[in-house]
């Protein structure tokens, strides 16, 4: 028997990471079921991909609350209920407190649109990551898959995959390109941790492909 694993996606946005990953489970290739999609916003358009799959939405952001422990609290225990085993970030712009962290121990994912270390951190999301590439003169970028600790893009890496920058690329069209190489690479990199083929030592990650 199949066993699925019970995924959390958090997005702040647009959502077409989590429809790229969604069709690779309605399909089958991913042995998991999304039980829910957490925002920080309120309406934002990636709870129409959820709503249409018939995906429980919740927005849970620090502003509904008087204190961090609060927020985390709510975040916690909306994931227990929803016996959450993996929590895939696409495209969520905050920070993921601590609490949940250490009860997810490589059991997060997030995809940033460029390669770590470099161009991440605080600030750096959406268009202004690849209009940092493009005024840097740097000729590759590409796109990492890393694990989710404290701080902003700096869990261990997964996987990366290069983008070269073309001459005549603005910040949009080399967006475009890096985003077709996430939608193919988070899904095979959330089926792979499904599988338990991805295990972690001291940062250095292995994957049983
Ligand atoms: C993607 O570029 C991803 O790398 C970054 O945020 C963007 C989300 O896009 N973390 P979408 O909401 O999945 O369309």
């Amino acid at each position: 028997m199949v066993v699925l694993k019970n995924i959390a996606v958090f997005a702040s946005g647009r959502g077409s990471n989590f429809a790229a990953i969604l069709n690779k489970i309605q399909s089958g290739e991913i042995t998991a079921r999304v039980v829910c999609v957490i925002s920080d916003n309120e309406h934002p358009p990636v709870f129409d991909v959820a709503i249409a799959a018939g995906i429980p939405t919740f927005c849970i952001n620090r502003k509904q609350f008087a204190t961090p422990e609060e927020y985390a609290d709510a975040l916690l225990s909306r994931l227990k209920e929803k016996r959450v085993e993996l929590i895939v970030l696409a495209g969520f712009l905050k920070l993921i407190p601590t609490p949940i962290v250490r009860h997810y121990p490589q059991a997060i994912v997030n995809i940033h649109p460029a390669l770590l270390p470099n161009f991440g951190g605080k600030g750096f999301f959406g268009i202004k990551v690849h209009e940092a590439v493009i005024a840097s003169g740097v000729k590759m970028t590409g796109v990492t898959i890393h694990f989710v600790d404290e701080k902003y893009d700096n869990g261990a890496i997964i996987c990366q995959e290069k983008v070269a920058i073309l001459a005549g690329d603005t910040p949009e069209i080399l967006a475009k390109r890096v985003l077709e190489v996430e939608h193919r690479l988070y899904p095979q990199v959330v089926k792979a941790l499904c599988e338990d083929k991805i295990i972690v030592k001291n940062r250095k990650v292995i994957w049983n492909r």
